[in-house]
This record gives C-alpha cells, sequence and structure tokens, in this order.
C-alpha cells in the first residue's frame, strides 16, 4: 500500500470502524499516569505529567507534538534511558512485567529482547570504525546463541529484510559510505535483531528528504504487518500520523490533550492545538508563495506552566472558564480530549471553520 493510498484510505475510513471495539487486539503495552519530572538549578520541569495509553499487539501508536512537549521523555521512561536526575513515577506494563522501578539489569534484558528503539540521528548512533554487517552480527548476538557464520547470514537476511539493496555486499561497508536512509535501514535491522514486541521510532524519518522518509515508513509499515511489532511512532508530523497510525496521542506540555483513533481524530479535530498542528502542515492546496502558518508563541515552561490549560496563552478560544484546567475526557466514544471550548462542537467558543489558530505569517 503506498502512502497515498493510506491516506485514500483513511479519508474515506468512517467512526463505526475507527472505534469499533468489538475486535482490538490485546494489549501488549499498558501506560497509567507516566510521569518524570527533573530537578535542576532549585527548579522541578515536569517534562511528563499522567499520561495513559495502551499500545495494541501490532498497531501503531503515533505520539505527535512540538519540540519540547514531552514525548522522547515518555518512551525513554519506559525503556530506563533516562538520566539519574530524572524521578519516574506510574506505571508500565509490557505484558506482565511492571517497567517502572525496574532494575537495570532486567531492564536491560527488556531493552535487549522485547522493546527496541531507531533514532532520529543513525550517523550518531552507528559505530563509525564497524562495517555495518558486523555491528548487526553484533546486536543478534547478544539476542541468540548462533555461530559466527549462522549469525553473519541471519544479518544477511535482516539486511534483505530491510531491504537494503546487495546485501551481501554493503555487509562489508562501513556507516559513511551508506546514505541516510540506509544507514536508517541498518538501525531498523538493528532493531529487528532481538525479534521486539514493540519498536519505538523516535523521529526515525525526520533527518531524512521526503522520498527516503516515505520508503522507510512504508518499511516499517510493511515489516508491522509481516511480523506482528507494535509500534510507536514519535513525530512532530501530524502527516506522518495520518499515513501511518492506528491511534494518535497528541501531548502539549507533557501532557496528552487529544487521543483518538486516527480516523476519528483527523476527521473531528477538537482540540485548538491540534488543529493548529495541522494548520502548520504544508498543503498541495497552499500557493507555491504562499504564507505558511505556523503556531504562534512559545510553547510553555515545563517547570512553570500556566494556570489552568496550558495552551491558553496561545489559544484563539481561550475564555476565562480556561483559567480551570480542563481533564483528558472520552467527550465522544473513543475521542478524549482536554478542552473547554473544542472545535466544531455544539456549544464550543469556536466554530468549524471560524476559529483559527492564532498563526504568524512567514513568507
Ligand atoms: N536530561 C534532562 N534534564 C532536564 N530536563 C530535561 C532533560 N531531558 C529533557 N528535559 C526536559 O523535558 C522536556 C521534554 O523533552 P523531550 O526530549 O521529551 O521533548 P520532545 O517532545 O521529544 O521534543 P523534540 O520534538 O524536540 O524531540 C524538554 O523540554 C526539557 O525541558
Ligand atoms: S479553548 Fe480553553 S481549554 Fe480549550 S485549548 Fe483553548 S485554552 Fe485550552
Ligand atoms: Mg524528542
Amino acid at each position: 500500500m503506498t502512502t497515498q493510498d493510506r491516506m485514500i484510505d483513511l479519508a474515506s475510513a468512517d467512526d463505526a470502524t475507527a472505534h469499533d471495539g468489538g475486535d482490538e487486539p490485546a494489549p501488549v503495552l499498558t501506560v497509567q499516569d507516566l510521569r518524570v519530572t527533573f530537578s535542576r538549578g532549585g527548579r522541578t520541569i515536569r517534562a511528563v505529567n499522567g499520561l495513559n495509553y495502551q499500545l495494541r499487539a501490532g498497531r501503531t501508536l503515533a505520539i505527535i507534538g512540538e519540540s519540547g512537549s514531552g514525548k522522547s521523555v515518555s518512551v525513554r521512561a519506559l525503556m530506563g534511558l533516562l538520566p539519574p536526575s530524572a524521578f519516574v513515577s506510574g506505571s508500565a506494563r509490557l505484558g506482565q512485567t511492571e517497567l517502572v522501578g525496574l532494575n537495570e539489569k532486567a531492564m536491560r534484558a527488556i531493552r535487549g529482547d522485547e522493546i527496541a528503539m531507531v533514532f532520529q540521528d543513525p550517523a550518531r548512533s552507528l559505530n563509525p570504525t564497524m562495517n555495518v554487517g558486523q555491528q548487526i552480527t553484533e546486536a543478534i548476538g547478544m539476542h541468540q546463541r548462533l555461530d559466527k557464520k549462522a549469525a553473519a547470514d541471519r544479518a544477511v537476511e535482516l539486511m534483505k529484510l530491510v531491504r537494503l539493496p546487495a546485501a551481501e555486499r554493503r555487509f562489508e561497508e562501513y556507516p559513511h559510505q551508506l546514505s541516510g536512509g540506509m544507514r536508517q535501514r541498518v538501525m531498523i535491522a538493528i532493531a529487528l535483531a532481538s525479534d521486539p514486541k514493540v519498536l519505538i521510532a523516535d523521529e526515525a524519518t525526520t533527518a531524512l528528504d521526503v522520498t527516503t522518509q516515505a520508503q522507510i515508513m512504508e518499511l516499517l509499515a510493511d515489516l508491522q504487518d509481516r511480523l506482528g511489532t507494535s509500534v510507536i511512532m514519535i513525530s512532530h508530523d501530524l502527516g506522518l500520523a495520518a499515513c501511518y497510525a492506528d491511534e494518535v496521542l497528541v501531548m502539549y506540555g507533557g501532557k496528552a490533550v487529544e487521543q483518538a483513533p486516527a480516523a476519528t481524530l483527523f476527521s473531528h479535530v477538537r482540540m485548538p492545538y491540534t488543529k493548529a498542528l495541522l494548520g502548520s502542515i504544508p498543503q498541495l492546496t497552499t500557493p507555491s508563495h504562499g504564507l505558511l502558518s505556523v503556531i504562534g508563541g512559545q510553547p510553555p515552561d515545563l517547570a512553570s506552566l500556566p494556570q489552568g490549560c496550558a495552551f491558553r496563552p496561545r489559544c484563539p478560544n481561550a475564555s476565562d472558564q480556561c483559567l480551570t484546567e480542563p481533564a483528558l475526557t472520552e467527550h465522544e466514544p473513543g475521542h478524549r480530549y482536554a478542552c473547554w471550548h473544542p472545535v466544531g462542537a455544539a456549544g464550543a467558543g469556536g466554530s468549524a471553520d471560524g476559529d483559527r489558530a492564532r498563526v504568524e505569517e512567514v513568507s
């Protein structure tokens, strides 16, 4: 299925199919009230502030939000990859295992076998002094007892699985000899070496050009279909989430502010913040020399959140009521949002088409 087919699929999906809970696969990961704080210079930074979600088998959850909204910290907390200055509380259950508070030895085993992560910058994640075949072989060796030849054969198999052209020849090449897209394929092969239940892709395609980005996302979707892996995809790009995610969680100021199946969310955006994020995606219909919308104002200081709704200082729908923080509530079946005046909802402070996020125009 191409990216375009995926968008068409999504546009034609109706709500009934989008949040039909009848045949939902079982949750693989259940996150409840996850919180992460950092203490720095006498300030408490609330990077993640009470996150709840379920990741179901074989599904993709997209966590979306502006820079600094807590996306990476929230998944690093699951993997025990935060510095000692981080304080993590709440719960994250992977199958029967509670990840929050797990000791480092047990966490290392989970990290190796059950959850794997692909980062934004493959150039920095790969070892420049070792050929890529060896790096994949080494990752395999950490999870399976195979002799040298069998591990190398498996590495070539994984290289083919991630569609690295001329895999046998590439085995001997070093990271600097590969393009950015190929390096990211190597990182995905390393991540898949353990056959993980959950694959976390943290801005895995952000550094790539648009064509390569689409190829890598297609690869991840294809691998997911074939291997049944559950994926958490982190991005600031709602367009990618629209194409590839089953569920979307929008973060602002360390919290989930809108959460729904992708088809529901994109057909009925409710949070003014989500709407503003969508407005900042260039459209094919935007004139080529037109003005690009960006969200006006600054993301909140996580050590000093504004009173009430954290989006209030930037929100076109804000009223005095927004000085009281709205709870994330399931207002419509399967659709949760935290807003007093949602976009397009009956009785909202703004109207579906009339309310516009405050935008700055940049040429
Ligand atoms: N080691 C740290 N010490 C103190 N604060 C930190 C640390 N790491 C992250 N933070 C805080 O947590 C906030 C959220 O960071 P995070 O990396 O999760 O953002 P993000 O949503 O992934 O942003 P981006 O899209 O830029 O990757 C940051 O704004 C920062 O204030
Ligand atoms: S309308 Fe109020 S509650 Fe809703 S996003 Fe704007 S400021 Fe927040
Ligand atoms: Mg990040």
